[in-house]
């Protein structure tokens, strides 16, 4: 009989913690309330004492989320640790989980600690949390490159003081698969009271070889996966969900093992996960990215026609990829709508059906077909994670080759308000975005504009995102429409809408982001 091993994610804490990848906190609960939706076992919410806002965001989804458990990452401290219990104490099913540095490098030059006393630091800080919940976690950070006895030491110790799991991460992706299998399999076998703690990996990808360790740490008989949608994560990245998920259900009978994720959830929050850090998914990517299913060559394709198997080793349905095929057209009903949204996975009860439905008449008028990505693409664009400060009310555009862009734009604020500016620019977009800046009174620093199509075809929707920086904190914002100017100055002004939001619910002093915060 296939075993279940658990998958933990952590994309709103390792993941959030890379550079360009932050998220508010509306955000951070929108992923998290996907993530439940997907059916993981463990979600790591954030570093609650890296910031007052890190802690409230742990909070909000601690609050909201029933179905799985909730960990909050501390460092092995007092102070951490009573930050992280305030910031999951109210989750159904709440995990504290401690870490210490364990390699002679970490120990010697980042710790300056003896290897007693990290022993003695770990152990404590797990008898502390233990104190306040019975689900605690404790992380040996860089296993891979420490001594495999000491591993051996600190696990048996953790354990004694309550530890109800153990993790082995390979912090800095240097491990190979095989090494790390032995490794895995040599601590599970000499860590005395190893059979009352659940054993862990977490995987770097630095040389593209986290997934490959950890299915090799799965195989060697670790019980919990550690890993972020879309790979993201601390430089290049941790072991990538959808990778090992579809590992694990395509290899099933092989690898004699199972997970309890809803695979058909994956593509849904791949793309919320990109549309909210506004980092895209690249097209080759294993899984989720855009070429993840498609046959180019003309003998792959004969063979796909022939039957799917022969060059298909999992569906696209199995992980809900959207088909770019049309769907519905402009005389399409709004029970044919809803029936859709149905069963590209969302919850009509969630959404805002009328809106939606009517902005999808203004699209099938455009279009001459519209299709599953589009639908998607409204309603991932059209959920709201924080109110409109500004919402854009009309623009104009003069642009060519010899002269300079000019825009105009009228935006109104939350009271209904109007202001209207002009500006100059290198280019309509530049124009269009210092207009905006005039507008909205600050100087705003333009990150990254980056723009796609949702579709194939001349009349496919622009999906712009851009990324701008104020006071040296970054937002994300997305845009959609079938004119590529229109979609830049939405993605701009939703970016202005979260950076408002934040600086208005957040102190200034609480906006520091995580990723800053040493010794992790
Ligand atoms: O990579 C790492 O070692 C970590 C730990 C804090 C689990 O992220
Ligand atoms: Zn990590």
């Amino acid at each position: 009989m296939a075993r279940t091993v658990q998958i933990f994610d952590t994309t709103l804490r390792d993941g959030e913690q890379a550079p360009r990848c932050s998220m508010n906190l509306q955000e951070k609960v929108e992923v998290a309330k996907q993530l439940e939706r997907l059916g993981v076992d463990v979600m790591e919410a954030g570093f609650p004492a890296a910031s007052p806002g890190d802690l409230a965001a742990v909070k909000a989804v601690a609050a909201v989320v029933k179905n799985c458990v909730v960990a909050a990452l501390c460092r092995a401290t007092k102070g951490d640790i009573d930050a992280g219990w305030e910031a999951v104490k109210g989750a159904a099913r709440p995990r504290i989980h401690t870490f210490i540095a364990t390699s002679p490098v970490h120990m010697e030059y980042k710790l300056k600690m003896a290897p007693d006393e990290v022993v003695r630091r770990a152990a404590e800080a797990v008898a502390y949390a233990k104190t306040f919940c019975p689900d605690v976690e404790f992380s040996a950070e860089d296993a891979s490159r420490s001594d495999p006895d000491f591993l051996c030491r600190v696990f048996g110790a953790v354990i004694e003081a309550g530890a109800t799991v153990v993790n082995l991460p390979d912090t800095v992706g240097y491990a190979l698969p095989d090494e790390f299998g032995k490794l895995v399999a040599y601590v599970k076998a000499n860590t005395p009271g190893m059979e009352k703690a659940m054993f862990s990996v977490h995987c770097h990808d630095d040389l593209g070889l986290a997934v490959a360790n950890t299915m090799a740490a799965a195989a060697a008989g670790a019980d919990q996966l550690e890993c972020t949608i879309n790979g993201l994560g601390e430089r290049a990245g941790n072991a990538s969900l959808e990778e090992i998920v579809m590992g694990i259900a395509t290899r099933k009978a092989y690898l004699g093992m199972e997970c309890r994720v809803d695979t058909t959830q994956i593509y849904a929050t791949s793309r919320l996960v990109s549309k909210v850090t506004g980092v895209k998914v690249q097209p080759n990517k294993a899984v989720v990215g855009e070429n993840a299913f498609a046959h180019e060559a003309g003998i792959h394709q004969h063979g796909i026609l022939a039957n799917r198997m022969t060059y298909e080793i999992m569906t696209p349905e199995s992980v809900g990829f959207l088909s770019n095929r049309m769907v519905l057209g402009k005389h399409s009903g709004k029970h044919a709508f809803e029936e859709r949204l149905k069963s590209l996975g969302f919850d009509p009860a969630d959404l805002d059906v009328e809106d939606l439905f009517a902005r999808f008449k203004v699209l099938a008028d455009k279009k001459k077909t519209v299709s599953d990505r589009d639908i998607e693409a409204l309603v991932v664009g059209s959920s709201k994670t924080v109110p409109d400060t500004w919402k854009l009310d009309r623009w104009v555009v003069n642009s060519g080759s010899s002269l300079s862009s000019t825009c105009t734009i009228r935006l109104a604020n939350k009271s209904g308000e109007s202001r209207e500016e002009v500006a100059v620019g290198d280019g309509p977009i530049d124009a269009a975005f210092t207009a905006v800046n005039k507008i909205i009174r600050k100087d705003l620093e333009l990150d990254s504009w980056e723009m796609g199509a949702v579709t194939e075809g001349e009349d496919a929707q622009g999906e712009a995102t851009v990324k701008i920086s104020y006071d040296g904190i970054q937002w994300n914002g997305r845009g959609l429409s079938t004119d590529v100017i229109e979609a830049s100055i939405l993605a701009y002004i939703a970016a202005i809408n979260s950076m408002e939001w934040e600086l208005s619910a957040v102190s200034p002093s609480a906006r520091k982001r995580a990723g800053n915060v040493e010794g992790v």
